[in-house]
């Protein structure tokens, strides 16, 4: 039986909640610095002009303690809200160099978009009472990214 006067026992217990979203973006890996023979070096067929896409799928991890009285660490749809308004509406269908605000000069690596997509959902978990613990960015089935904000 859970015990839903003895708060400060359940509030020690911390889970981390996962919420996977997906969306599709066009890119092209370039460094403004350099030639585009250094630039294709470098980069190679993923610094094509005529850009190049992915089936990108993201999962945002938040940790918390254990409400008692809901038994949430954080609603999922308010979470999925979060990262529907932040993120998938601003870069779902997209071209990430030219048109999302937030990849503003960035090179477009999956490194980069986990970085920018933990900074841009930041504040708002912090507003939830929780802690944003990582961003975990899927570029192809085989190649992905985590960042835990360090
Ligand atoms: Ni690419």
């Amino acid at each position: 039986m859970y015990n839903f006067n003895n708060e400060s026992l359940y509030k020690m217990k911390t889970v981390k909640v996962i919420r996977r979203e997906r969306f599709n973006a066009a890119h092209r890996l370039f460094n403004p610095n350099w030639s585009d023979k250094k630039n294709e070096q470098t980069f190679g067929k993923c610094s094509n002009k005529n850009w190049h896409g992915h089936n990108y799928i993201l999962f945002v991890t938040v940790e918390g303690s254990v409400d008692n009285q809901t038994g949430y660490v954080i609603d999922l749809k308010l979470l999925s809200g979060i990262i529907k308004k932040r993120i998938v509406d601003k870069m779902d269908h997209k071209n990430l160099n030219l048109e999302v605000d937030f990849m503003r000069d960035t090179i477009t690596t999956a490194e980069n978009i986990a970085i920018k997509i933990y900074e841009e959902l930041e504040s708002e978990i912090i507003a939830t009472g929780n802690k944003l613990y990582s961003v975990k960015l899927y570029e192809t089935e085989n190649n992905f990214v985590e960042y835990y904000g360090k």
